[in-house]
């Protein structure tokens, strides 16, 4: 091989010969930079591609293809760090204080502190909001431990990162909001608080992942997570509520969930706005089994009816469709959200 043309893979799909980089100045003349067959399965990765949108990460503003942090940021090496998960409506951000509380709480819970203030926080979240001309949209906030070195210790991370991305999010097909949908209980129980309290919304969400990933074996789209215990926790992505005689029922955080702001909104304004009493509870999987409404609620998912739950390939069902309280609860959600008063506290 003619080693003083050999291209470099430096950025994208582009190569040294193409776009004129190098990493030392001779590195195109060595033999282990020449492209082989298998580096270019991930040249095309079209997730990686794009202009759009612009992301803020680590103090600039680049298009999607141009948004990189390094491969020592102990986020990537050991998923440290924290995040969340935020709705725009109508320009206005979400439960943005409750957000930022949960961020803060969470980056603490692991050590870690976010270098920059809460303030500029919300700065950055506009400026992405307004560089991709976002009405309605999903923010994906991230803060890293950082670049470090490569054992597992967070002191060797000196400048925790942070990124904000400002995107859109359809976590379920649109049809299943009116029709409702089957999830399955995972054999995989939720991680316990003593090992990783799930109130932490760290990037470590493998043990989220791998019950999601059972419930794609049987053709639905999301799983109930129980305790060690056998206790029901949440989904992977979601809170879980229960109906039942007309009371709206949730597991505690004691249970080991997330404390999500979604779930916080139903408890707090929308089953007070609608009149539905609503309470905290343990509860076994056959109180949801035969629950007269079953639904979640998240930031992605905002609130969606569960139908029917498949528990060791058994199908319960729970409603026809969408049930009476599910849908009042749902409709006062979107007229909030719709309305000019969407609430950032
Ligand atoms: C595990 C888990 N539970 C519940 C939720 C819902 O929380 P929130 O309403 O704050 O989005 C999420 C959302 O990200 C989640 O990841």
């Amino acid at each position: 091989m003619n080693d003083t043309t050999a291209p470099v893979k430096t950025d994208g799909a582009a190569t040294a010969a193409t776009n004129g980089q190098t990493v030392g100045s001779s590195q195109h003349s060595h033999w282990w930079a020449h492209p082989k067959p298998y580096d270019k399965v991930f040249w095309e990765n079209q997730a990686e591609q794009g202009e759009r949108p612009l992301i803020w990460v680590n103090g600039r503003i680049v298009p999607k293809r141009e948004a990189r942090i390094s491969v020592y940021d102990h986020a990537v090496l050991y998923g440290d760090g924290v995040f969340e998960g935020i709705r725009v409506y109508k320009g206005r951000i979400f439960k943005c204080g409750q957000h930022l509380d949960r961020l803060w709480q969470c980056a603490k819970a692991i050590g870690l502190k976010i270098p920059i203030s809460r303030e500029d926080m919300v700065d950055v979240m506009r400026r992405c909001i307004a560089a991709n001309h976002l009405s309605d949209a999903y923010i994906r906030l991230v803060v890293t431990r950082g670049a470090g070195t490569l054992g597992l210790d967070p002191r060797k991370c000196p400048v925790p990162g942070v990124f904000c991305i400002a995107d859109h999010i359809a976590l379920y097909p649109p049809e299943l909001y009116q029709t409702g949908m089957r999830v399955v209980v995972a054999k995989r129980p939720r991680t316990p608080i003593a090992c990783l309290d799930p109130r932490i919304k760290s990037l470590n969400y493998l043990n989220n992942i791998l019950a999601k990933t059972e419930s794609f074996a049987s053709g639905a789209l999301e799983a109930i997570m129980l305790s060690t215990e056998g206790w029901v926790t949440e989904c992977t992505g979601d809170n879980i509520f229960v109906v039942k005689d007309g009371r709206v029922y949730t597991p505690p955080v004691e249970a080991g969930i997330l404390a999500g702001i979604t779930r916080r909104f139903v408890m707090e304004t929308l089953c007070p706005q609608t009149g539905t009493p609503v309470q905290e509870m343990m509860m076994g999987i056959d109180f949801v089994l035969n629950a007269d409404e079953v639904f979640l609620t998240g930031s992605a998912a905002e609130m969606i009816a569960v139908t029917a739950v498949e528990m060791d390939r058994k199908v319960t069902k729970i409603s026809d469709g969408e049930g009476p309280i599910t849908r009042k609860l749902r409709q006062k959600f979107r007229e909030i959200v719709t309305s000019d008063n969407v609430p950032e506290d």
